[in-house]
């Protein structure tokens, strides 16, 4: 093919899909990049950040992100890397547990906890020990407690969890994790919650370990950046690793890692900033805010619960069948099928023009099925 046949063919195939910005992906929880950020990438692209002998200079971008983290979770001695995603973070902050508590052989996890902390569990053949929801469906704290024994080696909170944005009582189950290992998954919640100042989520909680934070979900970085998060350097130095085959040593789950996506995340991290992120985040704040309230006009349509965070959990009647009808409306919509809800991800792309056309949208449907 030639170069013309290759973009081409690539803009047909790219055409296939939606675009954040056509105003119809209400469930996904990323969103369209900043154009700097892939400038970004773009110079960077051909970086590996594994080999810090030929690319110094990705190693001192990453440590730029780090400290960033650092201001944000008040925790000058934080450590940590960008990794691949929230998968990769959870793994790696139970890889680090396991490294500190080798004997130890169990997971302390709320059933809302994301998949992949028992996939993590699964390659680290680790058990896990589920425990229950409260009727808001946060961690119980009592379940919690009665799970917890001499083999556990970390128990697991989520801020913003998966289905529905909930943020698990972080400060009570910190009381809980003296002598164990205690990971916050705070993928989606890590760029919301500091910057709304209601909730704690920082290095602050005395016996928190690590934090699993996305840049590529309301961070806003383009796929792929997740990252871990350590209290201190001492959780990095026990994943060291020293390729005999390269003059560098590492300390990450991933070897060969794109030095693209960390400039990239560097570059949106510098764009928005502080003050950058605090009014994106209101902004969704409000704009869930206004999908709650429309939503109450709605007959047969109601909140799952009141939302923390700008995730929204919409219960209706025939919700595989309603999404449906939706989807023939080019709607891309989550359906929680445990739940029968439909998930909305208030994302800065679900603008409240966006939200007001699925409302109307929604409302014609249930009509049509429910009368
Ligand atoms: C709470 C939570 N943790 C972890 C993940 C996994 O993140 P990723 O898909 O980036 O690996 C997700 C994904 O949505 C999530 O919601």
């Amino acid at each position: 093919m030639d170069k013309k046949q290759i973009i081409t063919r690539l803009k047909e195939l790219r055409r296939e899909d939606p675009s954040f910005m056509d105003g119809k992906i209400i469930s996904s929880v990323s969103t369209e990049p900043l154009d700097i950020a892939l400038e970004a990438f773009r110079i960077f692209s051909d970086t590996n950040a594994l080999d810090t002998y030929i690319f110094p200079s990705i190693q001192k971008i990453e440590k730029d992100i780090i400290k960033w983290f650092g201001i944000l979770l008040n925790n000058p001695q934080i450590s940590g890397y960008i990794t691949t995603g929230g998968t990769e973070a959870n793994m790696a902050a139970l890889y680090a547990a396991k490294k500190i508590y080798p004997k130890r052989k169990e997971l302390v996890v709320p059933e809302s906890a994301h998949y992949s902390i028992q996939r993590a569990a699964d390659l680290m053949n680790l058990r896990v020990r589920w425990t229950t929801l409260d009727e808001n469906f946060k961690a119980d704290i009592d379940s919690i407690k009665s799970e917890i024994n001499k083999d556990t080696l970390a128990v697991i909170a989520t801020a913003g969890t998966s289905s529905l944005g909930i943020v698990d009582p972080i400060e009570e189950i910190n009381d809980l994790c003296e002598d164990i290992f205690f990971h916050v998954d705070a993928a989606f919640g890590g760029f919301v919650l500091p910057f709304l100042g209601r909730r704690k989520i920082d290095f602050t909680l005395v016996n928190l370990d690590s934090l699993t934070i996305d840049p590529h979900k309301m961070g806003l970085a383009p796929i792929p950046a997740g990252s871990i998060l350590f209290k201190d350097n001492s959780y990095l130095g026990r994943l060291r690793i020293s390729p005999p085959y390269l003059p560098v040593r590492t300390y990450t789950l991933s070897g060969t890692r794109s030095g693209g996506s960390i400039a990239a995340t560097w570059a949106t991290l510098m764009y928005f900033d502080f003050d950058g992120y605090k009014k994106i985040v209101e902004e969704c704040m409000e704009n869930t805010k206004f999908l709650c309230n429309e939503l109450k006009n709605i007959p047969h349509a109601d909140l799952v619960t009141d939302p923390e965070l700008n995730i929204v959990g919409i219960k209706i009647p025939n919700a595989e069948k309603v999404a449906e009808e939706l989807q023939k409306m080019n709607w891309k919509i989550a359906v929680n099928r445990d739940m029968g809800c439909i998930r909305v991800a208030v994302m800065p792309h679900v603008t409240r023009e966006v939200i007001s056309r699925f409302i109307e949208e929604l409302g014609e449907t249930l009509k049509k099925f429910c009368g």
